[in-house]
């Protein structure tokens, strides 16, 4: 063979092996393709933490007021208008489905469950199913109470079982694999698709925790989604990353093992976790590797900015959009509403330790609206609030001690809150343009 066919061969083989490399990073291959293969394109909607308190349980009296001031800006009273917006919306946007990431009830009052109930079936009798999990108010919650006049009485709550039968409609029925140790379960909304409702609840607590068995059943559920390469998204109530700097410290409220569970779900190279319970529409991200998960917050329904998340997804890409109820009867003065709301709590609560008016009044002001920056997400984006000037040292003293509560809630870390596309053949997500 003369030196110039070796030549030759040798340039064929060295042309072939490139090939067969130059394919070997293709779909087939990629490590970010495997969970998102075979599904058709869909499109969905979440709300969250919709604090529905069924109105057969108050009336104007001041017990129900005073109620009103704990709820962190919920407009408990306007549920109904609420719901009958959300209904309306759910009809004109048409998605393949519903998630509602927990905090269903005001205090997990059973007659809220039952009315708010017949809200989810005018949505699954339009033609959209709905799905669920618990959030801390629902279940087992000692603060369950109906108000009268100027006092109030307990009403009955729901148990975990009762919980179960009374959404079976709403996830729990089309489930093809249940955790027998909480309230989670898997369903395949669209051909393709796992979903996976986490159930990161503790009855009677505010805090989260997810026992071995359930991460054991949630591990078991992630392996099959992986080898029959079905995509995997889940929703929970607690948060999974820390949305502020601070979070982590607040330890009635957070998932206390969130890190357990984080760590499985890079393991597993879930993309997307759905999440509540704070109220804010935030999206953070963490990395392990090349992989990155990211925790989408949405907001508390029932409070500005009456919030809710489309996503849109298919095989390329994750899209994730927000919107805000338009609610005929409140929406004009809306912010003003849970302004007013959560300034009268941090007012009250303030005179409680003795601060005197004028600095009640600057210190109220800065925490309602840090807070409502917070809720409508992308904090950068508005004028951050004027920090109180001249107080008094008592005055002083009260801002330093509630630092943890408001300081964290100033900063928004990457990426963007409000819309975001997320390149399922990358590691990487970028804002819509
Ligand atoms: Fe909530
Ligand atoms: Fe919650």
């Amino acid at each position: 063979m003369s030196i110039m066919k070796i030549w030759l061969r040798l340039i064929m083989i060295i042309l072939a092996m490139a090939i067969i490399t130059g394919c070997s990073t293709g779909p087939s291959n990629s490590k970010y393709s495997t969970f998102f293969e075979n599904f058709p394109e869909t499109r969905f909607l979440i709300f969250s933490d919709p604090h529905f308190l069924s109105t057969g349980l108050y009336d104007q009296g001041i017990a129900f007021q005073n109620h009103l001031l704990y709820k962190k800006g919920n407009l408990t009273e306007y549920g109904p208008e609420i719901l009958d917006a959300l209904t309306n919306n759910i009809k004109e946007v048409n998605p393949e489905f519903v998630l509602v990431s927990g905090d269903l009830t005001n205090n997990g009052e059973e007659k809220s469950h039952l009315d708010f109930i017949e809200y989810l079936k005018a949505i699954e009798d339009s033609g959209v199913p709905i799905y669920v999990i618990p959030g801390n108010h629902d279940t087992e919650n000692p603060y369950s109470r109906q108000f009268t006049g100027n006092r109030s009485y307990p009403t009955p709550t729901v148990s975990r079982g009762e919980f179960l039968s009374l959404y079976d409609d709403f996830g729990y029925a089309e489930a093809f694999s249940r955790d027998k140790w909480s309230l989670s379960y898997a369903v395949e909304p669209i051909g393709g698709l796992i979903l996976i409702g986490l159930d990161s609840t503790v009855p009677g607590e505010g805090y989260g925790y997810i026992h071995r068995e359930t991460r054991d059943w949630l591990e078991s559920e992630l392996i099959k989604a992986r080898n029959a390469h079905q995509g995997v998204i889940l929703f929970m109530h607690h948060s999974l990353l820390e949305h502020f700097s601070g979070q982590d410290g607040d330890k009635e409220m957070r998932l206390r093992n969130r890190k357990e569970l984080l760590d499985l779900l890079l393991n597993y190279e879930v993309k997307i976790v759905f999440t509540g319970h704070y109220h804010a529409l935030d999206i953070v991200s963490e990395s392990k590797g090349a992989h990155k998960i990211y925790d989408i917050e949405t907001g508390c329904l029932l409070s500005w900015p009456f919030s809710y998340r489309t996503v849109s997804l298919n095989t390329e890409k994750i899209t994730v959009s927000s919107g805000s109820l338009d609610i005929p009867d409140i929406s004009a003065e809306g912010r003003e509403l849970s302004y007013n709301r959560i300034f009268r709590f941090a007012d009250s609560f303030l005179s409680r330790y003795g601060v005197r008016s004028d600095d009640r009044e600057k210190i109220a002001s800065y925490v309602s609206e840090v807070l409502l920056n917070h809720y409508e997400g992308d904090e950068e984006d508005h004028i951050q609030p004027k920090k109180p000037e001249h107080l008094s040292l008592l005055g002083r003293m009260a801002l330093f001690a509630g630092r943890n509560y408001y300081a964290g809630r100033l900063e928004d870390p990457e990426p963007d809150d409000l819309s975001l596309i997320i390149d399922l053949r990358g590691a990487t997500g970028s804002p819509q343009p």
